[in-house]
């Protein structure tokens, strides 16, 4: 990968900076719209994150951070954990963007003109204090994001430099969102949910959780970033798959908006889903950036900090946002894979380091990879791995010796699963279906979400 960018890139993404600086000045002169300057500040990610993975290149090889494309025939070394550049443009954006949504409450706190000795009321007196009317809570949401960001973006690199154990690094986000789940329970601490209209019979209308609720947002924040994790290992692959989840919410959000009543009096569920564009928006710009250089044929690797720093933004929006439940349609795909992968990551059946698809250098396409048995499964285990095989749709493939011993079995992940039904193909081509299916499920689940809603549930929050 040459380190110099071309003058067609340059060009573009220096117009494309100058363009959006404009448009971020012009904003302040305004109300300081948030949308827009997110928006503006989105251009300038990409352009900051597409040039510093472009130049950094040859210094993350130097550094030892790099790897094997181990689908092309001559293997080639390509730098890894790019996914930390774009982390890091991402986190500085987030940390430009503070004042913007905040911008009319800092005016109005300071009333105007920056002096904050206008009248003095009564309680003020009494109190000796001056309370402004800022959103503080708003303010305090945003800081715990970001600080579950750069949690979990300081131990995904550490996971990219140390190679951590997989029993180790499931808790990684959990620990990360520590300071997210805090600010939920000062702030909000509701965790009621909406019974279904056939249950109420039996709960009432909602249900308290109670803590049940801080472990199932827990859970979420593990399983986001370790499932983009595992449905990975081609080029591509883990910033399409983001990119899809991102854009599924991003409409979710504003679709939600576009419904929801206007001002004076805007509707509750407004501000999360403001909130979750303000994250969304530089998260698909930082993406598509590194999209860029690590699809097919890869010029950079992802490595994990980037899915932990994606899996992370979702958790950390649907989490902060209340639509935790919405959230999980998006991962489907990611969900199935999970549950296709539990008995490999349980260890029922042997879990090589690799389980990415086999690339064979004869025909140049990507095949099943295999897992060896080197004891032969138990008599239960092999019936089950032979049905399993010989279904109408085979959910494996696997080979037998002479004496009908299973000797090998495919890795049980969906791309895997994906190459025994439709046959070896080239990389970019499984990359495309996995992705192309994913965004059809996606937008069949959201759809189906907000038309269902008010079958199961009094409304629909979208109403
Ligand atoms: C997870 C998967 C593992 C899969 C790996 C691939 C589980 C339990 N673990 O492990 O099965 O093999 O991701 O990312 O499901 N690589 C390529 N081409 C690509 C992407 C990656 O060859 O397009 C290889 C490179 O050698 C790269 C390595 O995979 O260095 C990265 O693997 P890593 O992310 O460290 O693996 P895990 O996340 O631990
Ligand atoms: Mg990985």
């Amino acid at each position: 990968m040459s380190i110099i960018l071309s003058r067609a890139e340059t060009l573009s993404l220096l117009s494309l900076s100058i363009a959006c600086s404009g448009v971020l000045a012009s904003t302040f002169k305004g109300d300081g719209e948030p949308l827009i300057a997110s928006l503006a500040f989105s251009g300038i990610a990409f352009a900051c994150t597409y040039c510093l993975i472009q130049w950094l290149g040859p210094s993350f090889i130097h550094a030892g951070l790099k790897g094997r494309d181990m689908s092309k025939s001559r293997k080639p070394e390509i730098p890894e954990t790019m996914g930390a550049v774009c982390a890091v443009v991402y986190l500085l954006i987030l940390i430009f963007f503070i004042p913007f949504p905040f911008y009319k409450d800092i005016v109005a706190a300071t009333s105007g003109g920056g002096s904050r000795d206008v009248t003095v009321s009564h309680e003020q007196l009494a109190s000796g204090r001056v309370l402004h009317r800022f959103p503080h809570s708003k303010l305090a949401s945003y800081l715990s994001a970001l600080l579950s960001l750069q949690s979990v973006v300081i131990l995904g690199i550490a996971d990219d430099l140390f190679d951590i154990r997989w029993r180790h690094k499931l808790f990684i986000p959990a620990v990360a969102s520590i300071p997210m789940l805090v600010v939920y329970l000062v702030d909000y601490g509701v965790t009621n949910v909406v019974v279904p209209v056939q249950l109420e019979r039996y709960f009432g209308t909602m249900i308290d959780l109670g803590w049940v609720y801080y472990a199932y947002m827990a859970a979420v924040a593990i399983f986001c970033p370790n499932s983009i994790n595992i449905l990975a290992g081609i080029n591509g692959i883990e910033v399409s798959q983001s990119l899809v989840i991102a854009v599924l919410l991003l409409m979710n959000d504003g679709l939600s908006l576009y419904a929801a009543p206007a001002a004076p009096y805007p509707h509750p569920a407004t501000d999360p889903h403001l909130f979750s564009i303000y994250l969304l928006l530089p998260f698909i710009a930082v993406s598509l950036a590194l999209w860029w250089h690590n699809w097919y044929p890869a010029k950079v690797f992802v490595g994990d900090t980037y899915c932990y720093f994606a899996g992370m933004v979702f958790a950390i929006v649907g989490i902060l946002g209340h639509f935790s439940k919405t959230l999980l349609l998006t991962f489907i795909p990611q969900i199935v894979n999970f549950l296709y992968s539990a008995p490999q990551l349980f260890r029922i059946v042997p879990c090589p380091r690799h389980r990415l698809p086999r690339f064979n250098s004869r025909t140049g396409l990507m095949e099943p990879s295999v897992t060896t048995w080197h004891r032969p499964p138990g008599k239960i285990l092999t019936a089950v791995l032979k049905v399993l095989a010989s279904l109408p749709i085979p959910l494996l493939a696997i080979k037998k010796d002479d004496r009908g011993n299973v000797i090998s079995s495919t890795n049980l992940t969906v791309l895997n699963l994906w190459l025994v039904w439709f046959g070896p193909q080239r990389e970019d081509k499984l990359a495309t279906g996995i992705i192309g299916a994913q965004f059809l499920v996606g937008i069949v689940a959201l759809f189906t979400r907000h038309k269902l809603a008010l079958l199961v549930f009094r409304e629909d929050n979208r109403q």
